[in-house]
């Protein structure tokens, strides 16, 4: 059976878009299943206030009507009411990597902020357990070294720095333990952010499987 793996992110996306009520602050993540569900946000015409965890995605949502506010600053929103991203691994324990946008250190800010994180995905997101790579974010100060001390990272090909001016990379070791991995990954100098996403920071799962959501 072949799998309309847009039609899967659209679906999962409308369901994410049925949480959100009206006068609600709510967190925009980024990526193609993030656009669907900008889209399908803006099509309920609610009265809510958006961050954006890119300027892509920003653009995107100004566009399509809704009033996005800056996540800095004074005056800037300090808690969400709800978060909703993509993914580019959901595993069955729950743990989920992002970040192959570049984007996982805001979105990991946003989804901290948020009381309610749901993350969308396409049926083929769904993985067994986590593999390489996990997307990190460090430093360009003393990169060299960071690198070297982190063995098994390369610096993305051909991806832009984040809008933060992080240096986008690739974590390329085993990844047999996710949270020993994101310990030891947090406590490196130089990383920023790292793209495992803990359970407990995910709150609800939606996967579109079919002409169906999956809720994990
Ligand atoms: C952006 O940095 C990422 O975390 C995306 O949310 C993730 O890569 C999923 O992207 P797609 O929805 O485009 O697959």
């Amino acid at each position: 059976m072949t799998v309309d793996v847009e039609r899967e992110k659209a679906l999962a996306a409308q369901a994410a878009a049925e949480l959100v009520e009206d006068g609600m602050a709510v967190g925009l993540g980024t990526g193609s299943t993030a656009a669907y569900f900008v889209t399908a946000l803006a099509a309920r015409a609610l009265d809510v206030r958006c961050v954006a965890t890119s300027l892509a995605t920003e653009r995107q949502a100004r566009e399509a009507g809704l009033r996005v506010e800056p996540f800095d600053g004074d005056g800037a929103l300090a808690r969400l009411d709800i978060a909703v991203d993509g993914a580019d691994q959901v595993a069955s324990h729950g743990w989920v990597v992002k970040g192959n946008g570049g984007a996982h250190t805001r979105e990991k800010i946003v989804a901290a902020a948020a009381a309610r994180f749901v993350v969308i995905a396409s049926s083929d997101k769904v993985v067994g357990a986590i593999s390489p790579p996990v997307p990190l974010e460090v430093l360009a100060y003393g990169l060299t070294a960071t690198l070297a001390r982190l063995a098994h990272a390369r610096v993305r090909d051909g991806a832009s720095l984040s809008p933060d001016g992080g240096v986008i990379v690739d974590w390329t070791g085993p990844v047999d333990d996710p949270a020993a991995l994101a310990a030891s990954l947090a406590a490196e100098p130089g990383v920023v952010e790292h793209g495992l996403f803990p359970p407990e920071l995910v709150t609800d799962v939606l996967v579109g499987r079919g002409e169906t959501v999956e809720r994990r």
